[in-house]
């Protein structure tokens, strides 16, 4: 795929090669993001930051991957605080942002959102999460961690055990991630969720059509004996009502007990974040934080990497980055 002036708006869009294309540029923007050095090669560029649902991570990381490069971020947050509360349409939304802007990153409650925005664009869009729909910028980053914490092991995704565990019908990161898995060989995935918020059967389809072992479950502790376990969250915000969620917060908990029990020595923890750290929730327990395998945290940061690298690839400067490299003048903790 040629990456520029394209939105990035589904994982369908990319052939394996194409992940490994944008894994080997991520890795480019390390000494970048860890400060050792500037690049200067987006100056004068801006990306229009539009997240009209909430975030942390994936906004801020947008921002300082843009920033990382150069260039300039202007951005609006919630609903509320945006012309489409008064009726305006993602078109014309996009049309007048678009021209404020060289490349848009966005978040919308809907499925679909992101890509009927995008029609109206004349830059390209990058798809920060539409409803329960997809998320394919964190499933870039969650493969690309999967690669790094697995090769350290001398492990490849080829072959791997992976079990996700939680909401799997509302988490849009885990259908991102479970299309970017099918393009790998011989994988084996314990789905474990409860039977009302399975992962929808058209992604199952496609990883059992690729070959890969499914195995659906509604018990946590039998199935979690793998190479990683991707923990996420109840998405309390796709459910009709709070009482509706509630009836599945707090059922699959995993904590340092039930990691020493039941999980290899090595088994590496991950979630997309944010974590439901309510006690009432608390899918993956404050227990865990000082174990070496839990790689959430490691995850997060390799966003700005991820997020760097579509920029860079979008925008046509992936090969340019370090022609426009400049030195840090402050002293960095990084
Ligand atoms: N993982 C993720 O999308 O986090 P935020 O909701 O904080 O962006």
């Amino acid at each position: 795929m040629n990456f520029t002036g394209q939105h990035i708006l589904s994982v369908n869009q990319f052939e394996r090669e194409d992940l490994e294309y944008i894994f080997n540029i991520a890795q480019k923007m390390e000494p970048y993001a860890h400060r050792k050095v500037r690049t200067k090669v987006l100056e004068g560029a801006i990306l229009g930051n539009l997240f009209f649902e909430p975030s942390t991570r994936t906004r801020v990381s947008f921002g300082c991957a843009f920033n990382l490069l150069g260039g300039e971020v202007r951005e609006t947050t919630g609903m509320q605080s945006s012309a489409l509360a008064k009726g305006e349409s993602l078109y014309d939304t996009a049309r007048v942002v678009s021209s404020y802007s060289d490349v848009i990153a966005m978040r919308h409650p809907d499925t679909g959102s992101v890509a009927e925005f995008a029609e109206g664009s004349r830059v390209p869009v990058i798809n920060g999460g539409d409803g329960a729909n997809e998320h394919p910028t964190q499933a870039l980053l969650d493969l690309y961690t999967i690669d790094k914490e697995l090769a350290a092991f001398e492990q490849k995704i080829d072959g791997m055990h992976i079990a996700m565990v939680g909401d799997l019908k509302n988490g849009r990161t885990v259908h991102s991630l479970s299309k970017l898995l099918a393009m790998y060989k011989n994988i084996h995935l314990n789905l474990v969720s409860p039977s009302e918020l399975a992962m929808p059967d058209y992604v199952v389809s496609a990883l059992e059509n690729a070959g890969h072992k499914v195995t659906i479950s509604d018990k946590m502790e039998q199935n979690i004996d793998a190479d990683i376990v991707y923990q996420t969250r109840i998405q309390e915000e796709r459910f009709e009502s709070q009482d509706e969620a509630n009836k599945y917060r707090g059922q699959f908990r995993l904590n340092n007990e039930i990691y020493t029990k039941y999980c290899k020595s090595n088994t590496v923890i991950m979630h997309p974040l944010p974590r439901d750290s309510r006690s009432d929730a608390n899918e993956l327990d404050n227990d865990l934080n000082q174990n070496p395998n839990l790689a959430i945290f490691r995850q997060a940061d390799n966003g700005v990497l991820i997020r760097m690298a579509l920029f860079a690839m979008t925008l046509g400067v992936a090969e340019k980055v370090d022609k426009y490299q400049c030195d840090v003048p402050w002293v960095s903790s990084k």
